[in-house]
């Protein structure tokens, strides 16, 4: 691989610190919440790669079918001109999906550097592998930091394409999701191009199944939350004395996880100095996985500067990879 190295943007002890933070704040409410973003240590990366091969999870498979047998539509849409490109990947794990489109960019002989950013040092680390393997010819320059943060330096001259796959938008409310689509488009210069990876609404009953496989997998995910804070932050959560609670609802589209209490408890961090009560069954609020419809998509796209210019989707309709286009700012 030509070109790889890390950008390392945040020292470690400022991930604490914001660990630290979220965990203060976020048990210290009254719905106590955890930002989804720390599931992401290297178990957690782990766990979620093996979620994303579950029968159950169908999210992962059906986007990978639309970005490999649908690579050339994309192309079409990314590089209609032959100008080289920018790929920036927003949380781009292993990389596994955006190989294929990759691959489809080199074959055209589309001039392509991918800056896949990831807060997960071993997610990077396969993706370095993975690359290095397959794709020898590509620049890729992987930005260990958070995608709120941290954006590669660009050439006006160059088109630049950002990726958000895996459904990342749909941790996000629809405010949230609006913000981060806004700094997006900021970014980019008229013309440039979002893909967006979302989950189309479907049977409720197979959107609560990928979030409650047979095999306990991402109920471990979940609890794995847990163990990361007795590590990291020194706290003394007992881990059998909490169980994962997947809630899925029609009404708005939104899957969300829990961590249950099993009894009353106290937990305490040495890290934060305090400690926090649990009552028996109350919850901590983990993740949201929002569903969408295409009237939502096109709302989100108006609302942050975009155009959605096509919809590639799978042909059972369950998952869009959305096109969308920066146009003019009114701002
Ligand atoms: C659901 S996985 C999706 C991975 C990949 N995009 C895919 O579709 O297979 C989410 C990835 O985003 C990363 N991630 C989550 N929040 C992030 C953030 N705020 N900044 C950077 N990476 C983030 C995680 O480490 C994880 O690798």
């Amino acid at each position: 691989m030509n070109d790889m190295y890390f950008q390392a943007r945040r020292a470690p002890r400022a991930v604490d610190a914001a660990l630290a933070r979220d965990v203060r704040d976020g048990l210290g409410a009254t719905q106590k919440t955890l930002p989804s973003k720390w599931f992401y240590d290297d178990e957690g990366s782990r766990l979620f790669q093996r979620i994303m091969t579950l029968p159950e999870y169908y999210m992962t498979r059906t986007e990978h079918g639309i970005l490999k047998h649908k690579a050339d539509r994309l192309a079409d849409w990314i590089a209609p001109d032959g100008r080289a490109l920018d790929l920036i990947e927003l949380g781009s794990g292993d990389g596994e999906k955006t190989l294929s489109l990759c691959e489809t960019l080199l074959r055209r002989e589309i001039a392509c550097t991918y800056h896949p950013i990831d807060v997960s040092q071993h997610a990077l680390s396969e993706l370095a592998a993975r690359f290095s393997g397959a794709l020898p010819a590509l620049d890729v320059r992987p930005i260990l930091g958070d995608y709120f943060d941290d954006w590669p330096a660009t050439s006006p001259l160059r088109r630049q394409v950002a990726l958000l796959l895996g459904g990342n938008l749909g941790n996000l409310t629809f405010d949230q999701s609006v913000a981060l689509l806004d700094r997006i488009r900021a970014r980019l210069a008229q013309g440039d191009v979002l893909l967006l990876g979302l989950d189309l609404k479907k049977d409720p009953a197979m959107i609560l199944a990928a979030y409650d496989d047979a095999q306990g997998v991402t109920a471990a995910f979940n609890l794995n939350l847990l163990r990361r804070l007795n590590r990291e932050l020194d706290m003394d959560f007992d881990l059998a004395q909490f169980a994962h609670f997947p809630t899925y609802s029609p009404l708005d589209g939104a899957a969300r996880s829990f961590l249950v209490s099993r009894r009353r408890q106290t937990v305490r961090s040495s890290v934060l100095g305090c400690a926090f009560a649990f009552q028996k069954g109350e919850t901590i609020y983990t993740e949201q996985s929002q569903k969408y419809s295409f009237d939502m998509i096109v709302q989100l796209a108006a609302a942050s500067g975009f155009a959605v210019a096509s919809h590639v989707t799978d042909d059972l309709g369950w998952y869009t990879v959305a096109v969308l286009q920066a146009i003019e700012q009114r701002r």
